[in-house]
């Protein structure tokens, strides 16, 4: 894909009006709570998964409208996660999009009720979609179930509470795979698989889909992770050594800068072969799994 810069400008304005209809909902309440949610939702994320989401849908056949709404909730799950991963009890870190964290911005009380608001918001869209008239409720049911799963105990919360328990230990590569595939991961390949599913693409598709997006979250993590040894604090919107000085295991502290971003290249080359049955509705998957490793933020 010749422009992806292009691609993700206009798909990101999509995925923010989508967002902003959200407030609509919230006009009786202008507290610090909702400054607050709007303050990190607004703060100027990459809008990746929800990207990802639209692109498998494409990848499908389908639309973006047929995913609007999951795409909507796989962002403000992910900036809940953000808001958390940054409080002085986790990763205490100030800087989060280029601007003060919420709990700097406003206060911890303020930015871990932020955080619990986004997250049951994106339970009320998905329910909500589910409810709209012409909508199918039992594929919104189902969905709702994967992302609660990806997102959960049994995903992307589980892998922080790893990431917190083995700060300053020894383990093995598998061991930090396995985590950051929970933490990071898990988010990412369901925002791939929700819009397979709900593009309508067939089992082969969805299937194929769910392996890319598998590969691409170890991918994007490792990624990060390098990021946080070599990025520019100013390009990235966040602090740049703080893994080291928190003692985290990240991919590069376990095997090197090298190898890690070998590993990552890697994993996007898999990503890759999933995708040879797509022809040129693939595309955009196909450079969302390069700029992954390429970005500089
Ligand atoms: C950062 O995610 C946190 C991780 C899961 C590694 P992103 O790099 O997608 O953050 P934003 O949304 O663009 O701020
Ligand atoms: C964040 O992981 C993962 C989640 C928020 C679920 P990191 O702690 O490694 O990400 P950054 O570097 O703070 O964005
Ligand atoms: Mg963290
Ligand atoms: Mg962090």
């Amino acid at each position: 894909m010749s422009d992806l810069t292009a691609y993700l400008k206009a798909k990101q304005q999509e995925i923010n009006a989508a967002l902003e209809r959200f407030w609509d909902g919230t006009e009786p309440f202008p507290t610090p709570l909702i400054q607050a949610m709007r303050y990190s939702l607004e703060a100027g994320g990459k809008r990746l998964r929800p990207v990802l989401c639209l692109a498998a849908s494409e990848a499908v056949g389908g639309s973006d409208a047929d995913v609007m709404p999951a795409a909507c909730a796989l962002e403000l799950i992910h900036t809940y996660s953000l808001i958390h991963d940054d409080l002085p009890a986790m990763d205490d870190d100030d800087l989060r999009r280029g601007k003060p964290t919420c709990h700097k911005a406003f206060d911890e009380a303020t930015a871990i009720l932020a955080g619990d608001g986004l997250l049951t918001a994106a339970f009320e869209v998905l329910a909500s979609a589910g409810r709209a008239r012409r909508s199918d409720p039992l594929k919104w049911l189902e969905v709702s179930y994967l992302i609660a799963r990806a997102a959960g105990c049994t995903g992307m919360v589980q892998g922080q509470m790893m990431d917190l328990s083995v700060e300053g230990k020894a383990i093995t590569l598998e061991e930090l795979e396995t985590l950051q595939q929970l933490k990071t991961g898990a988010l990412i390949e369901i925002s791939v698989k929700t819009g397979a599913l709900l593009g309508g693409g067939n089992p082969q598709e969805v299937a194929a889909l769910t392996a890319y997006g598998r590969h691409i979250g170890l991918a994007f993590q490792l990624a990060d992770d390098i990021l946080n040894v070599e990025g520019k604090p100013e390009i990235i919107g966040k602090p740049v050594g703080s893994d080291q000085a928190h003692q985290k295991i990240t991919g590069p502290s376990l095997i090197g800068l090298e190898q890690a971003k070998a590993r990552a290249r890697e994993l996007v080359d898999s990503a890759l072969e999933e995708l040879e049955v797509f022809d040129m509705r693939g595309q955009p998957l196909a450079a969302l799994a390069r700029y992954i490793i390429e970005r500089k933020k």
